[in-house]
């Protein structure tokens, strides 16, 4: 810099360049310059020459590095390795692997400043936001779950590792996803197999390097780069437990269709289109520095970006006028200047559909504003961009920009402003300004989010869950639920496939009411054809056909009604109905359940001698299955206002509510094995967390069910709560895995059941809990009950709550 130009910078008081060095990420990258192997039992693979392709630094365009592009062959190296490795790294014990993980937190902090640089390089964001935010980050997950390693055997001693874990991460944060990944994998006993994202492998190589050289024994980190199709590789491998993904909603739905059926778990973190709403109470200033986080924090990539800008009528244009001069100041340069706010984005090809998105949404009526800022010559610069008079039903107010975009729309009421944030298939996070705490709380329930940051943005921490819904993904990454993604019940996982006769189906489930034998000496057994129950009502079948059930003497018991389609969807439209128990208390839930099982005692005969009919089992042991319903209505009863979310104190003045909320509507299909039991033992624990549920009971055994409804109906749950749909369960199944209106679908029976639930759950991306034709012990009060149920019927909201004067 020269002196004219320091007078300059005393004169005006502008900003001078400070560019942050990068000697030591050059001399890093020149050790390689031949090119990158993948990083496969602690050590880099030569990089064989034909499989290399280059990958440039996004700020000047220019070539930064070869890579190797991962075949099938290299995959199944890093997935041997890992599996090789799994046993031992699991048998360390905690403590152990807490020692290791200390030891990675040790090692970023040590070379903070190389991940830094390298980061910015490889991604075009600011240095300030490697150095201030990723990195830190990075070092905080793995000192935290260095402390779950710790725990683990005192904390989960009922669960037990996933095995080797599949890891897909994206180019916004490729460090710190890479953190968010692997730490609570490795910190619980599994290892792993990672692909960082084409545009930036960096970090991932540099960080297995670093980490061999902290003592990680090999083959519990494997790192292999290439594109989609390395990807896809690690996603069909057969030795791979598990898949964790994070990127675009188009591939985590790929995925989902990829793996089902194959019994790898799975969680997908996908994108959003978050709504960031001020009320015209909020202080009008942080908000508009809140909005400067939200959407131009990594230049707009960021899954949760406040990209959808929700300001109350009446401040408006204050709003978007000191917005707009907030936008004057922000300073986009080169990434290692250590003044700038907003970098290069990823890629020329990103740059394109920024622009195009831009100027579809001008198109459909969008007025475009931009500030008269300086951007760099060379790199994919965009400048920051706010789009106002936006149609709510525009492309650009519904599309991930995943870009600098802000899109904004005023709305007139509190409950308006919440129907605009959840008018949306995405369900990330959201962002609530507003000076009336009460307000701001009030608002929180209905918003359709993972996480929802009160007047604050972007705040993440590694003891705070993080994670969507609808169609940004299940599953969450951080704190305590996070650790729950890498393990698995202990119970579930000795579970053993069903046995011939559990599985069979009575082979003559199905025909009209007319082809039952109605002459023949069984028929005086034989009850009217029991209805459907949708919305708190018997309801005959839409084609008014019927199923026969058989006695296990093979004899006529019974007719009920075959549910279609149809009858699904009234079934799913009168949950939807019966919202209002979602946001019943606790306490009344834990009522109806005690009154269920107050109901069915009274009955308990009748039900009894019902199971020995059907089932053929001797009539103490329908006795105790009856027993045993009781007691797991009870016990869900018990549950129902004890399972409870925490308060987190991250690292800022404040909290973090982790709230158990309700997943909403979930279809259910019972197994045929312990009929009463099964049927109880999966309606209990949704109803206990305030779920709506449609369930299909087992064809075989569903005058079990049709005699529940009297239970049902001398109870005092409202209408539309349990819905009850007989027939053909594949039938009725795929009607409700590809129904939009079902958030979450439990599918108990034949493999080929938890296939079709998966596979067809797409659409809405809805969470699925399927046996994989795994017969579950309904009599273990461990494998068949408790939080592990819980856990799948409820989803996490983590609420930030900064204090503030
Ligand atoms: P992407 O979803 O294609 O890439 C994410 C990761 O998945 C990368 O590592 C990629 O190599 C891998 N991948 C791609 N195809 C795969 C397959 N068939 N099987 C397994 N892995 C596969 O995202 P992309 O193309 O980089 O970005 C496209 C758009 O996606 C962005 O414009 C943005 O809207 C969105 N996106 C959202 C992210 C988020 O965090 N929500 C992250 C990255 C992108």
């Amino acid at each position: 810099m020269s002196q004219t130009s320091i007078t300059h910078y005393f004169d005006t008081m502008d900003y001078g360049p400070a560019p942050e060095s990068d000697t030591d990420a050059r001399a890093w990258l020149a050790r390689h310059s031949d090119g990158f192997g993948h990083f496969i039992n602690g050590a880099f693979t030569p990089a064989a020459p034909s499989t290399l392709f280059d990958t440039s630094e996004p700020a000047t365009g220019k070539p930064l590095a070869r890579i190797a592009q991962g075949t099938e062959a290299d995959v199944d190296a890093a997935v041997s390795a890992a599996r090789a490795a799994q046993g031992k790294w699991l048998a360390i014990g905690g403590h152990a692997r807490a020692r290791h993980l200390y030891a990675l937190a040790r090692m970023v902090q040590r070379h903070a400043r190389l991940f830094a640089v390298v980061e910015a390089l490889d991604n075009g964001k600011p240095i300030r936001e490697t150095r201030d935010i990723d990195v830190p980050l990075v070092a905080r997950h793995f000192y935290h779950h260095a402390g779950w390693a710790q725990l683990q055997e005192r904390e989960f001693a009922d669960q037990v590792p996933v095995g080797v874990i599949g890891q897909i991460v994206p180019w916004n944060f490729p460090l710190l996803m890479l953190a968010w990944k692997i730490a609570p994998a490795l910190a619980l006993g599994n290892t792993v197999v990672l692909k960082p994202a084409e545009f930036t492998p960096l970090s991932a190589l540099l960080f297995a390097e670093l980490a061999a050289q902290a003592g990680l024994p090999a083959g519990v980190l494997n790192v292999v780069t290439g594109d989609g199709a390395t990807g896809a590789a690690i996603v069909a491998h057969p030795d791979v437990n598990k898949i964790a993904f994070t990127g675009s909603t188009d591939v985590g739905r790929l995925i989902r269709e990829k793996t089902a059926g194959s019994g790898k778990s799975l969680t997908l973190e996908l994108g959003g289109k978050s709504p960031f709403i001020v009320f015209d109470d909020a202080d009008i200033d942080a908000a508009v520095e809140g909005v400067v986080d939200a959407i131009w924090f990594n230049q707009g990539q960021v899954c949760c970006a406040g990209a959808r800008l929700l300001v109350q009528e009446g401040i408006a244009q204050d709003f978007y006028a000191r917005l707009k001069r907030r936008m004057g100041h922000l300073r986009a340069g080169t990434p290692l200047d250590k003044t700038i706010d907003i970098g290069s984005l990823i890629a020329p090809s990103q740059h394109a559909r920024v622009k195009k998105l831009v100027e579809l949404g001008i198109k459909e009526g969008a007025t475009c504003f931009q500030p008269d800022i300086s951007l760099p010559v060379g790199g994919s610069y965009f400048a920051p961009t706010l789009l106002t008079n936006v149609h709510p039903a525009s492309t650009v107010a519904n599309e991930e920009i995943f870009g600098p975009v802000l899109v904004s729309m005023t709305f007139r009421t509190h409950d308006e402003a919440v129907a605009i944030a959840n008018n949306s298939r995405y369900g990330l996070a959201a962002s609530v300004w507003s000076e009336t705490i009460g307000l701001a709380l009030a608002v929180v329930p209905a918003l359709k989010a993972g996480v929802v940051w009160i007047n604050s943005t972007n705040l993440f921490d590694a003891g705070v869950g993080f994670g969507g819904v609808r169609e940004s993904g299940f599953g969450r990454e951080g704190g305590r639920e996070g650790c729950y993604e890498y393990l698995k019940p202990r119970a579930w996982a000795q579970r053993l496939p069903r046995t011939a006769t559990a599985t069979a189906t009575a082979a003559a489930v199905s025909g009209k009411s007319e082809a039952a034998d109605t002459t023949s000496a069984s028929f005086a057994l034989v009850d009217r054809t029991a209805k459907l129950y949708v919305g708190g009502k018997q309801a005959r079948s839409d084609g008014e056909q019927s199923l026969g059930v058989f006695g296990a003497n093979g004899k006529l018991a019974g007719e009920v009604g075959l549910g279609n389609r149809k009858d699904i969807r009234n079934a799913v439209a009168a949950a939807h109905a019966a919202a209002s128990w979602s946001s019943s208390t606790p306490h009344r839930r834990a009522q109806a359940l005690y009154y269920l099982a107050e109901n069915l005692s009274a009955r308990a005969g009748e039900f009894a001698s019902r199971i020995a009919g059907l089932t053929g089992v001797s009539n103490e042991a329908a006795a105790k299955e009856v027993d045993q319903s009781i007691s797991r209505l009870f016990a869900y009863g018990a549950w129902a206002d004890k399972y409870e979310g925490a308060v987190h104190v991250p690292p800022l003045r404040g909290v973090a509510l982790a709230m158990v909320e309700p997943i909403g509507v979930v279809g259910v299909v019972c197994p045929d094995e312990s009929p009463l039991l099964s049927f109880v033992s999966l309606l209990a624990p949704l109803l206990a967390m305030g779920n709506r549920s449609v369930i299909v009971p087992s064809a075989r055994h569903a005058l079990i069910a049709t005699d529940f409804y009297q239970v049902l109906e001398t109870s005092d749950l409202p209408g539309g709560v349990i819905n009850i749909v007989t027939g053909d369960a594949a039938t009725l199944l795929a009607t409700l895995a590809a129904h939009d209106d079902v958030d979450a679908l439990w599918a108990f029976g034949d493999a080929a059941l938890s296939a079709t639930a998966e596979r067809l759950s797409t659409g809405n991306l809805k969470r699925t809990l399927v046996d994989y034709g795994l017969a579950t012990d309904w009599s273990d009060d461990i494998a068949a009950e408790g939080p592990a149920w819980l856990r799948h019927a409820t989803q996490i909201k983590n609420v930030w709550v900064p204090y503030g004067e």
